[in-house]
C-alpha cells in the first residue's frame, strides 16, 4: 500500500515542470507519503493494524533468529469476517512491525482458523534439520462445505512448516494431523514443548472443554486428558487456549496458567478471556480454584495468547483488540481492528489467590516521551481540569493511595470517557456511553465494571495508553485491567480529575507522556 501511494504521488509530479520534479519527488517520497500513510480516522499509531481489511485473532506467536512472528487470522478480500488465511508481521522489538504476504491461504481441506506456531529446535518432525530446524505452524482447518451440510466434523487440526523463518510455508502431505468425529466446535491448537515427559503437548478446544493431545513429532498426536467441563465460564463456547508454566511472584514455586477465551459470556458482555491457575503433569490440568478470573475485564481484549520460544524466558501475551458483538460494525473503512499492546504476563499470590498480571512489555518505553512530573493534590470533593492538544496518543501515568476519584477523557463536541474508582463499590468502571461514535452498534456505548476487592493500602500505579481509537487502563501494574476500543469524532484534548471523597486527593508522580507513533 505504502508503494502504491509513493508510485500515485511520484506519477503525479510527473505534470510538474522538469527542474522542479526531481525536488518535488524527494518530498513527496517522504513527507507527504509519511503523513497519508496510516493516517486514516481512527488508525492505531502504535497498536498493530493490518494495512488493509478485515483481522482477527493473533495466530502462531513465535520467536525465531532474532524475529517476532505475529500470524492472525486476516480476510483478504472485506473489512468484515470472511474465508480465513493467515496474516503475517514480524518485528525485532515487538513494537515496530513489517508487514508481510499471506503466510496460509485456505485449501481443500478448508479455511485457516486460529491455532500456534512452536520452533522444532531437534527437528522432532523431520521437516528440516538440526542447523536448519523448522518452524511448525498448528492450526485448524474449517470445512465450510461440511458445516453447510450439517455435519459435526468440519474442523480438524493441520499443520505446516516453513525453513526460511516464515517467509514461506509448505502444508504437511499428512493433514488433518488431528482428525474429528463428532465435535462441532473443535478448534484452535496451540503447542508448547513439555520438557519433563520430553513431548510436544497441544491445547486445544472442544466446545465447552479443553483437550490435551502428546506427540513426539508434531505429526502424530494422542488424546491425553480433558478439563473444564463444569468449571469456569461457560456463557459460550470455549475458544483460543494457550497453556504455559510461570513463576509465583520472585519465589521457586511455579504454577501453571490455562487461558480460556470465551464467546459470549464475558463479564462486560460478548468476548472475554478466562484463566485458570492450577498444574499440569504432562497429560491433563487440574486446578483447586473456585472462583472465575478474567485477564481483562475490558470488552476488547479477545482471543489472546503468547509467545513461544520468547529469548528472554518471557510469557508475552497479545490479544484481538475487539469483540464478536461487533467486531464487524466498528466505523473504520479500510481496516478493521488492532492488536492489544503486546503484555508480559507475570503470576501473584495477593492475598492468599493466584493472580495473574499484565502489563505493557518494557520496550514500550522506547516510544514513550517521558515528560515532567509533578504531584497534584484535589481538595474534598474538588477538581482539576487539564487541557492539551491532543490526548490520542498518549499515556497518562500517576501514583496514589487514593480509592475514590474520577478521571475523563473529553473534547470540545462534549464527547467523554469516564473512569471512575470507587472503594465505596469496590468497582472501577469505564462509561463510554458518550464517548464519540456508538451508535454503529446498540451494545457498544455501555458502562464496563471491573471489581477491586485487593488494592494496596500503599500508593499504586494507574497507567493508561490512549491511541486513535482505544484505552488499555493497567491499575497496580496489570492487576486490574481494563481494554475498550473508543471513537471519538474528535480528539480528547481535556482531562478533568475529580475527587469524590472528602479527604484530600493526592496523585504523585503525574505525567502525561507521547507516545510516538510506530509507522
Ligand atoms: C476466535 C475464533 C476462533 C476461530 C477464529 C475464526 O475469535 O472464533 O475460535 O479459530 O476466531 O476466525
Amino acid at each position: 500500500m505504502r508503494n502504491l501511494l509513493i508510485i500515485l504521488l511520484i506519477s503525479m509530479t510527473f505534470f510538474a515542470c522538469k527542474e522542479q520534479q526531481k525536488k518535488v519527488e524527494t518530498v513527496v517520497s517522504n513527507d507527504l507519503v509519511d503523513s497519508l500513510y496510516y493516517n486514516e480516522p481512527y488508525r492505531s499509531q502504535y497498536h498493530f493494524t493490518p494495512e488493509e481489511k478485515w483481522m482477527n485473532d493473533p495466530n502462531g506467536m513465535v520467536y525465531h533468529n532474532g524475529i517476532y512472528h505475529l500470524f492472525y487470522q486476516y480476510y483478504p478480500e472485506d473489512i468484515v469476517w470472511g474465508p480465513m488465511h493467515w496474516g503475517h508481521a514480524t518485528s525485532k522489538d515487538l513494537i515496530h512491525w513489517q508487514h508481510k504476504p499471506i503466510a496460509l491461504y485456505p485449501d481443500e481441506l478448508g479455511l485457516i482458523f486460529s491455532g500456534g506456531a512452536v520452533l522444532d529446535k531437534q527437528n522432532t518432525s523431520g521437516f528440516g534439520s538440526l542447523e536448519n530446524p523448522p518452524l511448525v505452524a498448528i492450526y485448524t482447518y474449517h470445512l465450510m462445505e461440511g458445516e453447510k451440510a450439517g455435519r459435526k466434523d468440519f474442523q480438524t487440526q493441520g499443520i505446516a512448516y516453513s525453513l526460511d523463518n516464515g517467509d514461506s510455508w509448505v502444508k504437511y502431505e499428512g493433514n488433518p494431523v488431528i482428525g474429528n468425529t463428532d465435535i462441532k466446535d473443535f478448534r484452535d491448537p496451540k503447542v508448547m514443548w513439555h520438557e519433563p515427559s520430553k513431548n510436544w503437548v497441544l491445547t486445544l478446544v472442544a466446545g465447552d472443554h479443553a483437550q490435551f493431545y502428546s506427540s513426539k513429532d508434531l505429526k502424530s498426536w494422542s488424546l491425553t486428558g480433558k478439563f473444564g467441563k463444569e468449571i469456569g465460564a461457560h456463557g459460550g463456547v470455549w475458544e483460543c487456549p494457550d497453556l504455559f508454566k510461570l513463576k509465583v511472584g520472585d519465589t521457586e514455586e511455579e504454577k501453571w496458567v490455562l487461558l480460556i477465551s470465551i464467546n459470549p459470556g464475558a463479564p462486560n458482555g460478548g468476548s472475554g478471556t478466562q484463566y485458570f491457575i492450577g498444574d499440569f503433569d504432562g497429560k491433563t490440568f487440574t486446578t483447586n480454584q473456585k472462583d472465575i478470573k478474567w485477564i481483562d475485564w475490558g470488552t476488547d481484549n479477545y482471543a489472546g495468547v503468547t509467545y513461544d520460544n520468547e529469548p528472554n524466558d518471557e510469557r508475552i501475551f497479545i490479544g484481538w483488540m475487539s469483540n464478536w458483538t461487533y467486531a464487524r460494525d466498528t466505523p473504520t473503512e479500510k481496516w478493521r481492528s488492532a492488536m492489544t499492546l503486546p503484555r508480559t504476563l507475570s503470576l501473584s499470590k495477593i492475598d492468599g489467590a493466584y493472580t495473574l498480571l499484565n502489563y505493557p512489555i518494557d520496550n514500550l518505553q522506547n516510544i514513550i516521551s517521558e515528560g515532567e512530573t509533578k504531584d497534584i493534590s484535589i481538595a474534598s470533593n474538588g477538581n482539576e481540569i487539564l487541557n492539551f492538544k491532543d490526548l490520542n496518543q498518549s499515556e497518562i501515568r500517576f501514583k496514589t493511595k487514593a480509592k475514590n476519584f474520577q478521571l475523563s477523557l473529553s473534547n470540545s463536541l462534549k464527547e467523554e470517557v469516564i473512569l471512575t474508582v470507587s472503594d465505596d463499590e469496590n468497582m472501577v468502571t469505564l462509561n463510554r456511553v458518550n464517548s464519540g461514535k456508538t451508535e454503529f452498534q446498540e451494545d457498544f456505548g455501555s458502562i464496563q465494571k471491573m471489581p477491586i476487592n485487593e488494592l494496596p493500602e500503599d500508593a499504586y500505579e494507574v497507567r493508561i495508553l490512549v491511541d486513535q481509537s482505544s484505552i488499555e487502563i493497567f491499575i497496580n501494574e496489570g492487576q486490574h485491567v481494563m481494554t475498550a476500543q473508543l471513537f471519538p469524532n474528535e480528539p480528547y484534548n481535556s482531562l478533568i480529575l475529580e475527587n469524590l471523597s472528602e479527604d484530600e486527593l493526592l496523585f504523585n508522580d503525574f505525567g502525561l507522556n507521547k507516545v510516538s507513533r510506530i509507522w
